[in-house]
């Protein structure tokens, strides 16, 4: 047990919690102070700009208006030389976070696949970095209203705390999917948020939000009937779906901090685009296009490689002229071919 503690002392001797109580609420200082990688990589990863924030609805925190989405460290998107595809190692993984962080980046993501807590939670100690950022886990559990509902959340949010080599994280999201609905039984919260009021007690986690795959009219009925209660919410939002836009006024009278994700649609939009010729620069205005909305606080995007890194936080900085916000209307209502986002189509396609 006291290895444990000790091995989540900070450097200066104090546990996360400790660290987090004494700065208060919005102490996250990122991409400050040296550059997490001392060799050549650190210089050529990273441009002279950075991220710009923006705060996070009632949590009070300044955060990056763009994230690390975690299913960048658990799918298989990595070129293997062989014809195949592999998942970035830990050592890419390390060198992409690390110039994330220091561009400004201060938020990263994680689902259900182990690893997408183990892999940054690796590179953050390797960079010794955790204290700069703010971590967010997903619990994934059907919430069938029952007391066992409880005992899930704490054995789910006990494994992720020891995958980040943390005490703390500082979100927990309860996720569902989009089968899990007040029809199929799956839609009363009430023992989700009993644990995740103990989890708070107990300092193993910051802030609490609920969202996934939902459709729309279930986040419409979670802000109306939880939002007092939530932080944050998790909502996809791109230039082909946009119901959110319907949705996010809702979310931010109720002052929830709002997370967008798949500004790509898990990459369907880019489907057979040249982005290396007449195509260039298609995934930087849709994560600008997502940024242009007021409600949007952070957009997550799944990435694979330095590139990806360098492109997409550079949305940051990006001004999405007329000329170019046309280019995006028109391929958003294309047809792309692919199953697996269907849920977006169905729930979030707005024309
Ligand atoms: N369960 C949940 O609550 C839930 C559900 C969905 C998403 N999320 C969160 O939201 C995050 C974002 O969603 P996502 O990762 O599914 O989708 P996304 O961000 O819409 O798309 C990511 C994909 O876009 C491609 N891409 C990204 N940047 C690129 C660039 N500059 N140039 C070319 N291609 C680029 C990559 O595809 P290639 O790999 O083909 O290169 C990458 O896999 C997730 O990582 C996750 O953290 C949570």
């Amino acid at each position: 047990m006291a290895e444990r503690n000790s091995k989540r002392e900070t450097k200066t001797g104090r546990t996360r919690r400790q660290l987090l109580r004494q700065l208060g609420l919005s102490a996250v200082a990122a991409g400050a102070g040296k550059p997490l990688l001392s060799d050549a990589r650190s210089t050529e990863a990273t441009p002279h700009h950075k991220v710009k924030y923006r705060v996070l609805g009632k949590t009070g925190l300044r955060v990056s208006e763009i994230g690390f989405g975690g299913h960048s460290w658990s799918y298989e998107q990595v070129p293997d030389g062989k014809g195949g595809r592999r998942k970035p190692t830990i050592d890419e993984a390390t060198e992409m976070i690390a110039a994330g962080i220091e561009m400004g980046v201060n938020f990263f993501d994680s689902c259900t696949p182990l690893a997408e807590s183990s892999v940054p939670g690796e590179a953050l100690k390797r960079l010794d970095a955790r204290d700069r950022v703010l971590v967010s886990i997903r619990v994934s559990h059907k919430m069938k209203g029952i007391k066992a509902d409880r005992q899930e959340i704490y054995k789910w949010t006990e494994d992720r705390l020891k995958l980040w080599q943390t005490d703390c994280v500082d979100f927990c999201l309860l996720c569902n999917t989009a089968n899990d609905t007040p029809q199929s039984g799956y839609w009363d919260m009430s023992y989700s948020i009993e644990a995740l009021d103990k989890l708070k007690q107990q300092g193993k986690i910051r802030f609490t939000g609920f969202g996934c795959h939902f459709t729309p009219e279930l986040f419409l009925d979670a802000f109306d009937k939880f939002g007092d209660y939530f932080d944050v919410c998790s909502i996809p939002y791109n230039v082909r779906h946009r119901a959110a836009e319907q949705l996010l006024p809702a979310a931010k009278k109720k002052g929830l901090g709002v997370i967008t994700i798949k500004p790509f649609a898990r990459g369907h939009l880019l489907t057979d685009l040249d982005l290396k010729g007449a195509d260039a620069g298609v995934p930087r205005d849709m994560i600008a296009f997502v940024l242009q909305n007021e409600h949007v606080d952070i957009c997550t995007c799944g990435l694979h490689t330095i590139e990806h890194v360098r492109e997409n936080l550079s949305a940051s900085w990006t001004k999405l002229s007329p000329g170019r916000r046309k280019r995006l209307d028109k391929l958003a209502h294309r047809d792309i071919p692919g199953q697996e986002y269907a849920w977006l189509e169905e729930g979030w396609y707005y024309a």
